[in-house]
């Protein structure tokens, strides 16, 4: 069985809205489609643990702002690599606009907004399929709407290979999940905001020398490891026992060697 097939479905992306308790939180998902057309429904799978999921099934209400061409990488970081139970993530973030629905579609990186209200769901586990009738749709832009291979080549930064960053900063890296912190010092209660890992698990990336990097070896020489499902990817030997993907929570089975 080749799993690089999953490689082969094309998704597009979205920043899915949804508000509870006086609440508005929101997040990126690559699996909105519509499933039929009379009656005009969408689906959307929806990782439990987050919390986008829990004020969905508890407002039966979403809308899902289509992600462009013209999105940047702070979307993503902000609606994709924390999670609303940690931080208020409209906190400051002006581009987005309250709909008769009473929730935030964003505005600026998207094209359009859909929203839906859940007739059905299915349980998938560790995700929820929530089946909704669309109630109110607008065209944003005219861009083109980013397909998760384009946000794979164009808007996610590609690590960089010195232990600087551009203009000279010092980059430390999570040895769990990878993320990258860039600053002299790295503070001593920093918990990394991807996998909740502590400083102690950060290391100073170093390396000032440019290097061909063999194919599923990362700089350090460890084993590359990618999410089949998002695409993230984690360096190590061997996968930890009971490692789940901490983007889109899918389990060890998930990964594959690069
Ligand atoms: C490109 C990309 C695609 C993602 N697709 C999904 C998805 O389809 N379903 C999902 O539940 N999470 C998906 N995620 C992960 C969530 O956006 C992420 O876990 C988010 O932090 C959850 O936030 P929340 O707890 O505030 O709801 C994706 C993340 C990225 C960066």
């Amino acid at each position: 069985m080749d799993k690089r097939a999953m490689y082969k479905i094309s998704y597009g992306l979205y920043v899915v809205t949804s508000a509870a308790g006086g609440r508005d939180n929101g997040c990126i998902t690559n699996t909105l489609m519509q499933v039929s057309s009379e009656p005009n429904r969408v689906s959307i799978t929806v990782n439990k643990a987050n919390l986008t999921h829990d004020m969905i099934a508890e407002s039966g209400i979403f809308t899902a702002s289509v992600i462009s061409t013209e999105a940047d990488f702070s979307l993503f970081k902000r609606f994709g690599f924390q999670s609303g139970r940690d931080a208020d993530k409209f906190a400051g973030f002006t581009a987005c606009k309250r709909l008769p629905n009473g929730l935030l579609a964003v505005t600026e990186g998207t094209n359009a907004c859909i929203s839906g209200k859940v007739v059905q769901t299915v349980d998938l586990g560790t995700h929820t399929m929530f089946i909704a009738d669309v109630t109110d749709m607008e065209v944003i832009s005219g861009a083109q709407s980013a397909t998760y291979e384009y946000y794979q080549s164009n808007i996610k930064p590609k690590p960089e290979a010195v232990g600087k960053t551009s203009d000279g900063q010092t980059i430390w890296r999570c040895v769990i999940c990878g993320y990258e912190y860039v600053g002299e010092e790295l503070p001593e209660d920093f918990i990394c905001p991807i996998c909740k890992h502590p400083a102690s698990d950060f290391e100073k990336v170093t390396g000032a020398k440019e290097e061909v990097v063999p194919v599923g070896k990362s700089d350090s020489g460890k084993i590359v490891w990618k999410c089949i499902i998002c695409g993230y990817e984690f360096e190590a030997d061997e996968l930890p026992e009971g490692f789940t993907c901490p983007i889109c929570g899918v389990d060890s089975s998930n990964f594959e060697k690069v």
